[in-house]
């Protein structure tokens, strides 16, 4: 299947599907490529690196919202992407972008959706909320996406531990560490393996 990558910031998710590429896992999955609404992300790099297109595609250049995913969908549609997978694309998905690939759009959330997660909840805001909150557990999931924020049907979950002394740049990397670069490969794998699926609104593993 041919999967892109939608990314804002560093990519480390997305070094994550790579390497798994890399070490020979994936075998189901092509990258074509990695589309970011900052020029500066470290992900376009990353992608470079890989040989894989990267695009750079800033909502500036749209007089409105409609139009940028319009262009974005019409991007994806070109390239005949089966998979788009969000990590770290702080850009919600607009309508076109999310009808035309309906139950073929995975996002990353670093925490145990339904805590800490909708709007607002990005980056290290997510790991602020939970150590304030004082959970004593927090982890990642991968599930697909729907019209709204962090709504759609869940595929995998992984607790992580927090920590006494736990600031949210520590825990943060502890959850990608921990949960988010071993969940979100496993999920594109399956998917690309047809494994995985929408179905009355949850999301099937076979
Ligand atoms: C990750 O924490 C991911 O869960 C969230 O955004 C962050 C992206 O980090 N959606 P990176 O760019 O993959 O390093």
């Amino acid at each position: 299947m041919r999967v892109a990558v939608l990314v804002s910031g560093g990519g480390t998710n997305l070094q994550a599907l790579l390497d798994a590429k890399n070490a020979g896992g994936l075998r189901d999955a092509e990258f074509v490529c990695v589309v970011s609404n900052r020029r500066k992300a470290y992900a376009l790099e990353r992608a470079k690196q890989n040989g894989i297109e990267a695009v750079y595609l800033p909502t500036v250049r749209f007089e409105n919202r409609e139009d940028y995913h319009i262009a974005l969908r019409d991007i994806l549609l070109e390239r005949k992407v089966d998979l788009i997978v969000l990590a770290g694309f702080l850009v919600v998905l607009g309508d076109p972008v999310i009808q035309a690939f309906q139950g073929r759009i995975i996002n990353i959330h670093p925490s145990l959706i339904p805590s800490f997660c909708g709007d607002g909840a990005y980056g290290l805001k997510v790991h602020e909320m939970a150590l304030e909150r004082g959970v004593k557990v927090t982890g990642a999931t991968v599930h697909f996406v729907d019209g709204g924020t962090d709504t759609g049907p869940i595929i995998f979950q992984k607790a992580v531990e927090i920590l006494p002394d736990d600031t949210p740049e520590v825990l943060q990397k502890r959850v990608m560490e921990e949960a988010e670069w071993i969940l979100l490969p496993k999920a594109v794998d399956m998917f690309t393996q047809g494994r995985i699926h929408v179905k009355d609104g949850k999301a099937v593993i076979e």
